[in-house]
């Protein structure tokens, strides 16, 4: 049985990056399958952001679920999923997902994707970071979720805003021992 990873995309700014995670893991179609979740923030930023419709977004995921069905597979934790990336993470869902305010499917997958003790990975976007934000992300960490800021590295010398979103989508992989493609690690070749 192949493995479920399960792909919230919210309203923050980095709809590319979503795209290019959800190409790059279609390198393991034959072991995993993605599931992805669009909240109608992401559908703007979507828009705004990119030259993808969003049936253009959709045919890269293996299933695509409502935001609003939380009666979904990924909305309960007898549904076996390897874990969940947010991707981008508003601070809206990130304050839905620490206060455990499953009003969404979204919300309700990164709730159980905590309970359930699986890998929960937050690509939490916003700057200026204000305090409520900080407190967030560090209370979300405490909880079990990683925090994965789409941040910027120079070291590996990035020429191209794809080789920016390259780098940042290897790291994210990274957590579930998938390999990036044109990924540069640290003193590796
Ligand atoms: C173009 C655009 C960019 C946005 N960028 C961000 C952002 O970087 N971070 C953030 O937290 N919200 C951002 N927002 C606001 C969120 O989309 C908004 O708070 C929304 O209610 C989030 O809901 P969701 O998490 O359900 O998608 C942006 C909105 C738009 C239209």
């Amino acid at each position: 049985m192949k493995k479920r990873l399960v792909i919230g995309m919210s309203g923050a700014s980095g709809a590319p990056l979503t795209i290019e995670l959800l190409k790059q893991l279609q390198q393991y179609k034959e072991i995993i399958e993605t599931h992805l979740i669009v909240t109608k923030g992401a559908e703007m930023t979507l828009e705004q952001e990119t030259d993808y419709t969003l049936e253009q977004l959709y045919a890269l995921a293996d299933e695509v679920h409502d935001n609003h069905n939380i009666g979904a597979g990924p909305a309960s934790g007898s549904y076996r999923t390897m874990g969940m990336i947010v991707i981008p993470c508003s601070m809206k869902t990130l304050a839905g997902i620490v206060s455990g305010y499953s009003d969404n499917l979204v919300l309700r997958a990164a709730d159980v994707t905590l309970k359930e003790r699986r890998k929960l990975v937050l690509v939490t976007r916003e700057a200026p970071l204000g305090t409520v934000h900080l407190r967030n992300m560090y209370e979300a960490s405490q909880l079990g979720a990683v925090i994965i800021p789409p941040v910027l590295s120079y070291y590996n010398h990035p020429k191209t805003i794809e080789d920016c979103n390259r780098h940042i989508v290897g790291k994210i992989l990274d957590q579930f021992e998938l390999e990036g493609q044109e990924f540069h690690r640290w003193m590796e070749k």
